[in-house]
């Protein structure tokens, strides 16, 4: 199976109308969307999913920020799909991110940097599964997809 990663359009990103030109950068990488659904994360999913930050100062304002809206999680799938997307995200600190990034194109600051991206296949596995449940990720062809590689 090819290689899949967890991408979360933060509530930043759905208030800013920018969900289209976020998933649009990755469909037209080639990246193959897998799954896709807009949710409202909870107070006790926040903490679940970000528990490596816990009792972080920015701890706080991140459940705060997470939870403050609707967002968009998505299943990507591609070769390298959990690199290449971290690359293609930016820098963890927009304003430090490269242009051509998506967080160097699209946000500013640290705390309102509009994309998350799983940083391991670990990660994107625990995400994965706290997400979505194994029928809600769809197996299919692409198109175009002869045409993507040799
Ligand atoms: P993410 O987990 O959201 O994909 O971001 P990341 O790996 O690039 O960065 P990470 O270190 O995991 O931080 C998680 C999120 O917490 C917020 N943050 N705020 N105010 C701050 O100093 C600060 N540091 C981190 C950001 O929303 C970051 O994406
Ligand atoms: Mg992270």
């Amino acid at each position: 199976m090819a290689e899949r990663t967890f991408v979360l359009l933060k509530p930043d990103a759905v208030q800013r109308a920018l969900v289209g030109e976020v998933v649009g950068r990755f469909e037209h990488r080639g990246l193959k969307l897998v799954a896709m659904k807009m949710l409202r994360v909870s107070r006790a999913l926040g903490e679940t999913y970000y528990a490596e930050h816990k009792g972080k100062a920015f701890f706080e304002p991140l459940m705060a920020y997470i939870t403050a809206g609707p967002v968009v999680a998505l299943v990507l799938e591609g070769d390298g799909a959990v690199a290449l997307v971290r690359r293609m995200m930016g820098k963890t600190n927009s304003s430090e991110a490269e242009p051509g990034t998506i967080r160097g194109d699209l946000a500013l600051s640290i705390a309102r940097n509009v994309i998350h991206g799983s940083d391991s296949l670990e990660s994107a596995k625990r995400e994965i599964s706290l997400f979505f449940k194994p029928d809600e990720i769809q197996a299919y062809t692409r198109i175009d997809e002869s045409w993507l590689r040799e």
